[in-house]
């Protein structure tokens, strides 16, 4: 194979022989699917409609945050599906449901803590939805604040669980205005702040050291989305300030982390962590079909949804059995060099008068626009550019922002906001392609 790493298949086979072996006591059984002799001309038309895609795992795919899981991740959610299990309960997904416990104990050692309440959702979004909603219980009524460049996320899971929710401005950076939170914060009535460490489309993290401040005074609770940019806490190359935000991140109410973006994990798969495991008690409520083969907990006595995929906390078990979430590992050489490679990438961009920068990465996310008289004729330029990279095969994203963002431009027209270009460089391999992926958008600009 020319692109996908294949060496797996065969360790998938060697482990499903050993899994098969566990269950050697029961009476000998092949289960039977109907139509099991066609699956390889249905595999292959498979194939075929999957050709019809961009390619996340080629690091000229430098567009949006997506790329394939870790060879092991892929392969121990493969393993799982012989199972099928589901961490609703340990009835559902026994083994699966402590791997859980066990992968999910060692993210929030990674913001130091021990006792907590956490598990694993569908994705970001439903963790965060449980973040708000337990923040909606214990404040109810209360407004959730969060900033302009917070996840759209936020505003719409306020809507669901009609809480009231504001927006806070952005600084000259991309992150949360503390100045403007305090104002906020004195009229009262608040109930949440969302701290975003790693905003989406720019990578800023926002102030958390000033949020817990103004915690101090205001008594809002405080949710840390680090949906995306939470494991580069591990990273060693931070910025002083975004490394006192992940630093403080532990003094957070609750943190939803990721394992499907910067966790190496198949989507499917984002995480929830509460401070106090108290909070435990705002799921209670009985379920007549399960929760029967044990008096331990069962996940699905401490989260909104019901089935979920256990092969998801298989997968991810196994990406921590192979790379520990250690300060200084594998693992966390990987953030560091994804922030290297967008500060890399920044600064030849930096150098090239066709192009302006609004800041410094903060993370791996690297925004830039061509250098234009009017933000028009910027954002014109912008999606010529994408579109003609992405013919070249160099795969790029597209982020509509206020103009107010590059203070070190004044556009000739009065727009409000100017599309610019953004680029995630998330895969190991980026930093060796930077020459190439500049290379490629120097063409695209003629
Ligand atoms: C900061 C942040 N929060 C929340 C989300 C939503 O997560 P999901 O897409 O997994 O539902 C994202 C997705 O990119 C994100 O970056």
């Amino acid at each position: 194979m020319k692109n996908f790493e294949s060496s797996s298949l065969e360790a998938i086979a060697a482990a499903l022989r050993h899994l098969d072996a566990g269950f050697s006591a029961l009476p000998e059984f092949t289960a039977s699917a109907p139509a099991l002799d066609r699956i390889d001309s249905v595999l292959r038309e498979t194939a075929e409609r999957l050709r019809d895609n961009f390619p996340y795992f080629h690091p000229l795919y430098a567009g949006q945050m997506i790329k394939p899981p870790h060879p092991v991740a892929r392969a121990a959610y493969a393993l799982a599906m012989w199972i099928n299990p589901n961490n609703h309960s340990l009835d559902g997904g026994r083994a699966s449901s402590a791997m859980e416990k066990e992968a999910v104990a060692e993210i929030a050692g990674l913001f130091g803590w021990k006792e907590f309440l956490g598990h694993l959702t569908g994705g970001g979004t439903m963790a965060n939805l449980e973040a708000l909603w337990v923040a909606g219980q214990l404040k109810p009524g209360q407004t959730i604040l969060a900033s302009s460049a917070a996840h759209y996320t936020h505003a719409r899971i306020s809507g669901v669980l009609k809480l009231p929710f504001e927006s806070i401005p952005r600084d000259d950076r991309g992150r949360l205005d503390c100045a403007a939170l305090e104002s906020r914060a004195a009229r009262g009535d608040i109930g949440c702040v969302v701290a975003t460490l790693g905003t989406t489309g720019t990578g800023a993290v926002d102030p958390l050291p000033e949020i817990l401040r103004l915690r101090e005074r205001f008594g809002f609770r405080v949710h840390a989305d680090a949906a995306y940019g939470g494991y580069f806490t591990l990273a060693e190359n931070l910025g002083p300030e975004a490394r006192a935000a992940f630093d403080a991140a532990g003094e957070a109410d609750s943190i939803v982390i990721d394992p499907h973006k910067h966790g190496l994990q198949p989507y499917g798969c984002g995480c929830v962590l509460f401070r106090d495991p108290v909070v435990g008690a705002l799921y209670s409520h009985d379920s007549p079909y399960t929760y029967f083969s044990s008096d331990d907990l069962h996940l699905g006595e401490i989260s909104v949804e019901c089935s979920r995929a256990g092969a998801s906390a298989v997968a991810l078990w196994a990406t921590q059995r192979l790379l520990p979430l250690n300060r200084g590992g594998e693992f966390a050489a990987g953030l560091t060099a994804s922030r290297a490679a967008a500060l890399d990438f920044a600064a030849r961009l930096h150098e090239d008068p066709r192009w302006v920068l609004p800041f410094t990465p903060e993370l791996d996310i690297v925004v830039w626009a061509p250098q234009a008289e009017t933000a028009a004729d910027a954002s014109v330029l912008s999606r010529q550019i994408f579109e003609r990279a992405a013919a070249e095969n160099l795969h790029l994203a597209l982020i509509d922002l206020p103009v107010s963002i590059f203070s070190s431009m004044t556009y000739k027209d009065n727009l409000k906001r100017v599309l610019c270009l953004r680029s995630v460089l998330m895969k190991p391999e980026h930093a060796a392609w930077i020459p190439e992926i500049l290379n490629r958008l120097r063409g695209a600009c003629v």
